[in-house]
């Protein structure tokens, strides 16, 4: 199978939903839908991060689907006295090839900062792992116009001191926290072409890939993907059914 180049990145976390057999049964569904519509697999590049609990039973299903597998979280140390934690390389022994890192709802409740980024975003490199990392403002940063710099300040914090070959193998989510889940509304293509210029303008070529995230759904998805910026998409609600993701891989396969 031959991907064409350039082709978006379009994925989802299960935050905290789905039990195992719930994750298992997306998963299949997903590995055979991929494999009876081969051409998603050339045009979009999926991948899906369920909870800890569920990522080896996922990733057992999604093998040899071209479906990257991924962990919500992972700790900066290699192993230790670290309660309640996982480590880069337990989740890459669980059978994920990427790692989220710094969304919004961990570092409102989880007390992740760009410190702590940092120091993921390097434990997933070492362990040749793909961080994904998110950042985005809160509304009164857009009100107060501050987005790009607030996002960009967390992006060079959490990305200082990599090589441009480590740079190269990073990707960027840009989610406003405003646009987020249940009370949040989704970005408009106008709002976000001066953040989407800014991180390219000084990441895009030295990263793999940014996305946008927040209130991706069906009757969205194909505008954000338009714009010239926006290298893909990060999604939570709109992707929990497998019908759902599969209609946003599809839109994405054009
Ligand atoms: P949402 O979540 O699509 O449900 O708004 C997006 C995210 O948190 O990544």
């Amino acid at each position: 199978m031959e991907r064409i180049d350039g082709a978006p990145w379009v994925g989802t976390s299960w935050k905290m939903t789905k039990t195992l057999a719930e994750g298992r049964e997306f998963a299949r569904g997903l590995a055979e839908a991929l494999a009876a519509e081969p051409r998603l697999r050339e045009r979009v590049r999926p991948f899906v991060i369920p909870p800890h609990t569920a990522l080896a039973a996922v990733a057992a299903e999604l093998e040899g689907s071209g479906v990257v597998v991924g962990a919500q979280n992972a700790h900066w140390e290699d192993a230790g006295a670290w309660t309640g934690e996982v480590s880069v390389p337990q989740v890459a022994d669980a059978g994920a090839a990427l790692v989220e890192i710094g969304h919004s709802e961990r570092r409102e409740h989880f007390g992740e900062t760009v410190e702590t980024t940092a120091a993921k975003v390097a434990a997933t490199l070492r362990h040749g792992l793909t961080p994904l990392l998110c950042v985005g403002e809160p509304a009164e940063v857009r009100d107060a116009g501050g987005s790009a710099e607030h996002i960009l300040a967390q992006v060079r914090g959490a990305l200082d001191g990599l090589s441009e070959e480590e740079l190269g193998r990073v990707l960027v989510a840009y989610e406003p926290i405003w646009a987020i889940g249940e009370h949040g509304r989704p970005a408009t293509v106008p709002e976000l072409e001066a953040p989407f210029a800014a991180l390219q303008g000084e990441f895009g070529s030295r990263t793999a890939a940014i996305l946008y995230g927040g209130s991706v759904h069906q009757d969205n998805a194909a505008e954000l993907l338009a714009m010239d910026d926006v290298d893909g998409l990060f999604v939570g609600r709109a992707a929990w059914r497998l019908e759902g993701y599969l209609e946003l891989l599809r839109l994405a396969a054009g």
